[in-house]
């Protein structure tokens, strides 16, 4: 179904489904050893949606559909992913900042599995039945969070900040910020909002790290549909062409380039390159065409 405004969802449904989705894919690099992220899976497995459970149990198989779509390197294109998010957060925390929001946390476990240093605050920040779900599942396995945790369950066409602030985020403080897998879910303006907004509320010393996906459109070609189609056969109803927003938007590091963030993008090839991984020509690549890893830093 297409988005329409204030649409809310669970995990296990319309753009909620996207964060089980990713968490899957998480939940394969933490078993390759190439991500440490004993949540994932846990997590996944708690949603219970039948497709990213047999993804887990080794069912799913796109070979006949494209022989370069491999459980494997669904693995390393997450891991590539994670460890660039990763990496912000940590050189954040090893220069001092002790704040850290990530927006549209999904079934994101950093605030579990990061070691932060002493005196970090991490606010996490999705809809509400996804933030409840997550929390209430990770406190059913045990898991404890490695920094002081605040969740802030509030949809990011809202006033987030208010509801930040009232969590007690302080904006007199520098922050380490991620958007990661969230632009595309947004129409422009709420983007260029979403930046404006982070700007405002960062102290010099402040970090963001985020993707820019420049055509959204290939969720709508021939190979993204194949996929979508084949998905659906193995019972997953998400439709990406349907969830994200598509037209022009602005070039996220532009944008960010223009609002006085320092700014660098790696190419998700030479991010994958850089991580001993080959770039992968498979249809899911393909519907994310030339998507950057970027960075800023402010001030
Ligand atoms: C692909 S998932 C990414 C989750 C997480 N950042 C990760 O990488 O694992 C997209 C996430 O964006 C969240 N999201 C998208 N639009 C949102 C909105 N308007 N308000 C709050 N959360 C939103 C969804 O709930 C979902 O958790």
């Amino acid at each position: 179904m297409a988005r329409t405004e204030g649409d809310s969802w669970d995990l296990a449904s319309s753009v909620g489904a996207t964060a089980t989705m990713v968490a899957a894919q998480r939940a394969l690099g933490h078993r390759e050893g190439m991500i440490d992220d004993p949540w994932a899976e846990p997590l996944v497995r708690a949603v219970g949606a039948d497709f990213f459970v047999r993804m887990l149990d080794g069912d799913v198989d796109f070979a006949d559909l494209d022989p370069a779509f491999t459980v494997r390197r669904a693995a390393e294109g997450m891991a590539v992913r994670t460890r660039w998010f990763d990496q912000m957060f940590l050189d954040a925390a090893a220069s001092g900042v002790r704040q850290a929001v990530i927006l549209a946390a999904g079934l994101d476990a950093r605030g579990y599995r990061l070691a932060w240093p002493a005196g970090t605050t991490v606010y996490e920040v999705d809809q509400p039945e996804v933030i409840a779900f997550k929390t209430a599942t990770l406190e059913g396995l045990g898991a404890s969070p490695t920094a002081t945790h605040r969740t802030v369950a509030i949809d990011l066409r809202e006033d987030w900040p208010a509801a930040l602030r009232e969590a007690g985020f302080d904006p007199s403080q520098p922050t380490a910020w991620s958007a990661e897998g969230l632009l595309i879910y947004l129409p422009s303006d709420a983007q260029d909002r979403l930046f404006d907004l982070i700007t405002e509320l960062s102290a010099p010393g402040s970090s963001l790290a985020t993707e820019y996906v420049p055509d959204i459109d290939a969720f709508l070609g021939d190979r993204a549909k194949a996929l979508t189609d084949r998905m659906k056969e193995m019972g997953s109803d998400i439709e990406m062409g349907d969830l994200v927003y598509h037209g022009d938007r602005h070039n996220v590091i532009d944008y960010l380039t223009g609002k006085g963030w320092t700014v660098t993008a790696a190419a998700a090839r030479d991010a994958h390159e850089a991580n001993g991984f080959d770039f992968p020509d498979d249809a899911m690549s393909a519907a994310f065409g030339d998507l950057s890893y970027v960075r800023a830093r402010l001030g």
